[in-house]
């Protein structure tokens, strides 16, 4: 019998393969190889506010014995981010970021306060907060004014609380030996890699190796009407052991700085 974090999980999974079409192709390209996919890692988003932040999106993995680990910091975007993750490897960690509205000038927090102006009480959610999609509906123009200050936020207002990426543990594959195979693969057959920095974040020496295909454009529902606009990503991260021989279980701020721009409507064309 599945764990409720299990179903949680593929309840996420379910919602992000409607925003991220690409994510299902993937999987049967590497499932028809023979793979079995592992998963390394699911991310989300959110805004710094005590009724949505890190804390409350963490609490059914913390319910279901997930631990924080370590902590990312991201200046120029403005982001902090926490890790989890459960003593049970079959189970991804856990990434949780989220955006410090009080280092954004007025104009910018006013847009996000209209937005925060309408949500629910959180307690009164019938499913975990993680799993709520969009809690508000903004204007179109909001959408773009955001994405100037904040392609993170814009992307917030689009789609809420869902996961913004599952991550393939390139480690558990075992037709490709690489991230520079799978990438070639991915290229060959048609996906787009976000080339932001490289199109592979990090190295050995770091310990991990990330890369992730461009946002899927998926339409949303705005306020006034439905618009085109990048939706999720499908990542891949190889592991390289530490000095100690344990796996290092991590991230790079370094690397996931250029990750959070998959979903730049730059990327798009
Ligand atoms: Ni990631």
């Amino acid at each position: 019998m599945a764990r409720p974090i299990e179903l949680l999980i593929d309840q996420l999974w379910d919602t992000y393969r409607t925003i991220n079409p690409q994510a299902d192709q993937i999987h049967k390209l590497l499932t028809d190889r023979g793979e079995t996919i592992v998963n390394d890692h699911i991310a989300f988003r959110t805004f710094q506010d005590p009724r949505i932040g890190i804390d409350q999106l963490a609490i059914p993995f913390l319910e279901a014995g997930y631990q924080a680990a370590d902590e990312y910091h991201f200046e120029a975007k403005k982001l902090y981010a926490r890790h989890f993750q459960h003593e049970d490897p079959a189970l991804p960690k856990v990434f949780i970021s989220e955006l410090l509205l009080d280092q954004f000038p007025t104009d910018f927090r006013d847009l996000i306060q209209g937005m925060l102006d309408q949500l629910p009480k959180i307690e009164t959610l019938s499913e975990p907060l993680c799993t709520a999609g969009p809690l508000w509906q903004v204007p179109h123009a909001d959408y773009l004014a955001l994405s100037k200050q904040s392609e993170y936020a814009a992307w917030m207002a689009a789609h809420g609380f869902c996961a913004n990426h599952f991550t393939v543990l390139v480690n558990a594959l075992t037709t490709l030996d690489s991230l520079e195979d799978l990438n070639g693969l991915l290229v060959k057959e048609g996906f787009a890699l976000n080339e932001e920095g490289g199109a592979i974040k990090g190295s050995p020496d770091v310990f991990l190796e990330q890369s992730s295909t461009i946002a899927s454009v998926v339409d949303v529902a705005f306020r006034d009407g439905v618009h085109p606009v990048p939706g999720c990503y499908y990542e891949f991260a190889r592991r390289y052991p530490l000095p100690s021989g344990a796996l290092f279980e991590g991230f790079v701020a370094k690397s996931a700085d250029k990750i959070f721009e998959s979903t730049d409507q730059k990327l798009q064309n």
